[in-house]
Protein backbone atom coordinates (compact mmCIF):
# COMPACT_ATOMS: atom_id res chain seq x y z
CA UNK A 1 0.00 0.00 0.00
CA UNK A 2 1.90 2.99 -1.44
CA UNK A 3 0.61 6.11 0.62
CA UNK A 4 1.85 9.81 -0.30
CA UNK A 5 1.91 12.19 2.26
CA UNK A 6 1.69 16.08 1.86
CA UNK A 7 2.90 17.93 4.88
CA UNK A 8 1.45 21.36 5.35
CA UNK A 9 4.31 23.10 6.37
CA UNK A 10 7.56 24.14 4.68
CA UNK A 11 9.36 24.74 8.06
CA UNK A 12 12.81 22.81 8.23
CA UNK A 13 11.94 21.70 12.22
CA UNK A 14 8.01 21.31 11.92
CA UNK A 15 6.86 19.07 14.30
CA UNK A 16 3.69 17.96 11.63
CA UNK A 17 7.04 16.42 9.10
CA UNK A 18 8.06 14.90 12.35
CA UNK A 19 5.12 13.50 12.64
CA UNK A 20 5.26 12.37 9.19
CA UNK A 21 8.39 11.03 9.45
CA UNK A 22 7.68 8.97 12.67
CA UNK A 23 4.46 7.20 10.98
CA UNK A 24 6.73 6.30 8.13
CA UNK A 25 9.35 4.48 10.00
CA UNK A 26 6.73 2.93 12.43
CA UNK A 27 4.27 1.44 9.88
CA UNK A 28 6.91 1.07 7.65
CA UNK A 29 6.07 -2.82 7.41
CA UNK A 30 2.39 -2.05 6.77
CA UNK A 31 2.46 1.03 4.42
CA UNK A 32 5.05 2.54 2.21
CA UNK A 33 5.06 6.39 2.80
CA UNK A 34 6.24 8.62 0.60
CA UNK A 35 6.38 12.21 1.76
CA UNK A 36 5.90 14.39 -1.00
CA UNK A 37 6.83 18.11 -1.07
CA UNK A 38 4.57 20.40 -2.10
CA UNK A 39 6.65 23.78 -1.20
CA UNK A 40 7.58 24.46 -4.57
CA UNK A 41 4.35 23.93 -6.53
CA UNK A 42 3.90 26.91 -8.48
CA UNK A 43 0.21 29.05 -7.22
CA UNK A 44 -2.78 27.40 -8.50
CA UNK A 45 -3.49 29.40 -12.51
CA UNK A 46 -6.49 28.47 -14.41
CA UNK A 47 -5.05 29.10 -16.98
CA UNK A 48 -2.61 26.69 -17.00
CA UNK A 49 -4.36 23.74 -15.25
CA UNK A 50 -5.12 22.11 -18.78
CA UNK A 51 -1.49 22.21 -19.19
CA UNK A 52 0.42 22.60 -15.82
CA UNK A 53 4.17 23.00 -15.07
CA UNK A 54 6.12 19.79 -14.65
CA UNK A 55 6.07 20.27 -11.19
CA UNK A 56 2.86 20.60 -11.08
CA UNK A 57 2.24 16.91 -13.34
CA UNK A 58 4.77 15.08 -11.37
CA UNK A 59 2.75 15.90 -8.06
CA UNK A 60 -0.88 14.62 -9.35
CA UNK A 61 0.80 11.75 -10.91
CA UNK A 62 2.13 10.84 -7.73
CA UNK A 63 -1.49 11.10 -6.26
CA UNK A 64 -3.00 9.53 -8.81
CA UNK A 65 -0.89 6.36 -8.58
CA UNK A 66 -1.05 6.57 -4.75
CA UNK A 67 -3.35 4.09 -2.64
CA UNK A 68 -3.94 6.70 -0.50
CA UNK A 69 -3.19 10.18 0.86
CA UNK A 70 -1.97 11.19 3.90
CA UNK A 71 -2.24 14.97 5.18
CA UNK A 72 -0.41 15.91 7.91
CA UNK A 73 -0.55 19.20 9.05
CA UNK A 74 -0.62 22.59 11.41
CA UNK A 75 -3.44 25.05 11.42
CA UNK A 76 -2.51 28.54 9.93
CA UNK A 77 -4.69 31.48 11.51
CA UNK A 78 -7.68 29.02 12.25
CA UNK A 79 -7.83 27.60 9.11
CA UNK A 80 -6.05 25.59 5.89
CA UNK A 81 -2.01 26.69 5.50
CA UNK A 82 -1.95 28.07 1.85
CA UNK A 83 0.33 25.93 0.35
CA UNK A 84 -1.80 22.76 1.06
CA UNK A 85 -4.88 24.90 -0.39
CA UNK A 86 -3.07 25.18 -3.31
CA UNK A 87 -1.67 21.87 -3.80
CA UNK A 88 -5.43 20.44 -3.44
CA UNK A 89 -6.88 22.76 -5.68
CA UNK A 90 -4.49 21.64 -8.29
CA UNK A 91 -5.63 18.19 -7.53
CA UNK A 92 -9.11 19.23 -7.87
CA UNK A 93 -9.10 20.32 -11.80
CA UNK A 94 -9.07 18.44 -15.52
CA UNK A 95 -8.24 15.03 -13.68
CA UNK A 96 -9.48 15.11 -10.41
CA UNK A 97 -6.57 12.90 -9.20
CA UNK A 98 -8.23 13.41 -5.43
CA UNK A 99 -11.63 11.91 -6.32
CA UNK A 100 -12.50 8.82 -4.39
CA UNK A 101 -9.29 8.42 -2.89
CA UNK A 102 -8.59 7.38 0.34
CA UNK A 103 -8.04 10.49 3.14
CA UNK A 104 -6.31 10.47 6.58
CA UNK A 105 -6.26 13.71 8.35
CA UNK A 106 -3.52 14.40 11.28
CA UNK A 107 -2.95 17.68 12.44
CA UNK A 108 -0.68 19.11 15.23
CA UNK A 109 0.02 22.40 17.25
CA UNK A 110 1.40 24.01 20.09
CA UNK A 111 -1.88 25.21 21.36
CA UNK A 112 -4.48 23.17 23.45
CA UNK A 113 -7.04 22.67 20.31
CA UNK A 114 -4.20 20.68 17.70
CA UNK A 115 -5.55 22.01 14.78
CA UNK A 116 -9.42 21.37 15.16
CA UNK A 117 -10.43 24.26 13.07
CA UNK A 118 -7.93 24.19 9.99
CA UNK A 119 -9.64 20.13 10.29
CA UNK A 120 -13.12 21.37 10.20
CA UNK A 121 -11.89 23.45 6.97
CA UNK A 122 -10.31 20.81 5.66
CA UNK A 123 -13.07 18.34 5.28
CA UNK A 124 -15.28 20.35 3.74
CA UNK A 125 -12.74 21.25 0.97
CA UNK A 126 -12.18 17.75 0.47
CA UNK A 127 -16.08 17.26 0.16
CA UNK A 128 -15.86 19.94 -2.50
CA UNK A 129 -17.15 18.63 -6.29
CA UNK A 130 -13.65 18.93 -7.94
CA UNK A 131 -11.71 16.76 -5.10
CA UNK A 132 -14.13 14.64 -3.47
CA UNK A 133 -11.95 12.34 -1.12
CA UNK A 134 -13.23 9.86 0.55
CA UNK A 135 -11.66 11.14 3.97
CA UNK A 136 -11.59 8.17 7.01
CA UNK A 137 -14.46 8.86 8.67
CA UNK A 138 -15.08 9.01 12.54
CA UNK A 139 -11.36 9.31 13.63
CA UNK A 140 -9.89 12.49 14.27
CA UNK A 141 -6.32 13.26 15.24
CA UNK A 142 -6.13 16.38 16.81
CA UNK A 143 -2.45 16.14 18.71
CA UNK A 144 -2.41 19.12 20.81
CA UNK A 145 0.60 20.88 23.10
CA UNK A 146 2.54 18.79 20.41
CA UNK A 147 6.00 20.57 21.44
CA UNK A 148 5.91 18.18 24.97
CA UNK A 149 4.95 15.09 23.22
CA UNK A 150 7.97 14.44 20.27
CA UNK A 151 11.80 13.93 21.73
CA UNK A 152 14.77 16.34 19.97
CA UNK A 153 15.09 13.61 16.98
CA UNK A 154 11.74 14.56 16.18
CA UNK A 155 10.18 10.93 18.01
CA UNK A 156 7.00 10.76 19.55
CA UNK A 157 7.05 10.32 23.61
CA UNK A 158 3.82 10.45 24.56
CA UNK A 159 2.55 7.00 25.14
CA UNK A 160 -1.72 7.83 24.40
CA UNK A 161 -0.42 9.73 21.19
CA UNK A 162 1.16 6.69 19.93
CA UNK A 163 -1.37 4.46 20.84
CA UNK A 164 -4.04 6.68 19.27
CA UNK A 165 -2.08 6.75 16.36
CA UNK A 166 -1.54 2.88 15.79
CA UNK A 167 -5.47 2.67 16.12
CA UNK A 168 -6.02 4.73 13.35
CA UNK A 169 -3.24 3.83 11.31
CA UNK A 170 -5.32 0.10 11.26
CA UNK A 171 -8.60 1.94 10.84
CA UNK A 172 -7.53 3.32 7.89
CA UNK A 173 -6.02 0.53 6.10
CA UNK A 174 -9.08 -1.48 7.03
CA UNK A 175 -11.13 1.30 4.73
CA UNK A 176 -8.52 1.91 2.10
CA UNK A 177 -8.96 -1.75 1.53
CA UNK A 178 -12.79 -1.54 1.79
CA UNK A 179 -12.87 1.41 -0.95
CA UNK A 180 -10.41 -1.00 -3.13
CA UNK A 181 -12.47 -3.97 -3.03
CA UNK A 182 -15.96 -2.06 -3.87
CA UNK A 183 -14.23 -0.07 -6.22
CA UNK A 184 -12.93 -3.32 -8.39
CA UNK A 185 -16.52 -5.16 -7.43
CA UNK A 186 -18.48 -2.65 -9.66
C1 LIG B 1 0.36 29.63 13.57
N1 LIG B 1 0.09 28.80 14.65
C2 LIG B 1 -1.21 28.46 14.95
N2 LIG B 1 -1.51 27.45 15.84
C3 LIG B 1 -2.79 27.11 16.09
O1 LIG B 1 -3.04 26.19 16.87
N3 LIG B 1 -3.82 27.78 15.48
C4 LIG B 1 -3.61 28.79 14.59
O2 LIG B 1 -4.55 29.34 14.06
C5 LIG B 1 -2.26 29.15 14.31
N4 LIG B 1 -1.98 30.15 13.40
C6 LIG B 1 -0.70 30.31 12.95
C7 LIG B 1 -0.45 31.15 11.86
C8 LIG B 1 0.83 31.26 11.36
C9 LIG B 1 1.08 32.10 10.13
C10 LIG B 1 1.90 30.57 11.97
C11 LIG B 1 3.30 30.67 11.43
C12 LIG B 1 1.67 29.78 13.07
C13 LIG B 1 1.19 28.16 15.40
C14 LIG B 1 1.55 26.83 14.75
O3 LIG B 1 0.71 25.83 15.27
C15 LIG B 1 3.02 26.49 15.08
O4 LIG B 1 3.87 27.47 14.50
C16 LIG B 1 3.38 25.10 14.57
O5 LIG B 1 4.64 24.75 15.09
C17 LIG B 1 3.39 25.03 13.05
O6 LIG B 1 3.51 23.70 12.64
P1 LIG B 1 4.91 23.07 12.22
O7 LIG B 1 5.60 24.03 11.28
O8 LIG B 1 5.72 22.89 13.49
O9 LIG B 1 4.58 21.76 11.59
Amino acid sequence: MNIVTLVGSARKDSYNRSIANYIQKRYEELLTVELVDIKDLPHFDQDQEEDPPAKVKEFKKKIKDSDGVLIVTPEYNHSVPGMLKNAIDWTSRVDHVMTGKPVLIIGSSPGMLGTVRCQLHLRQILAAPGVSAKVLPGNEVFIGMVHEKLDDQGSITDEPTIKFLDMVLHNFIKFQKEIINKTEDK
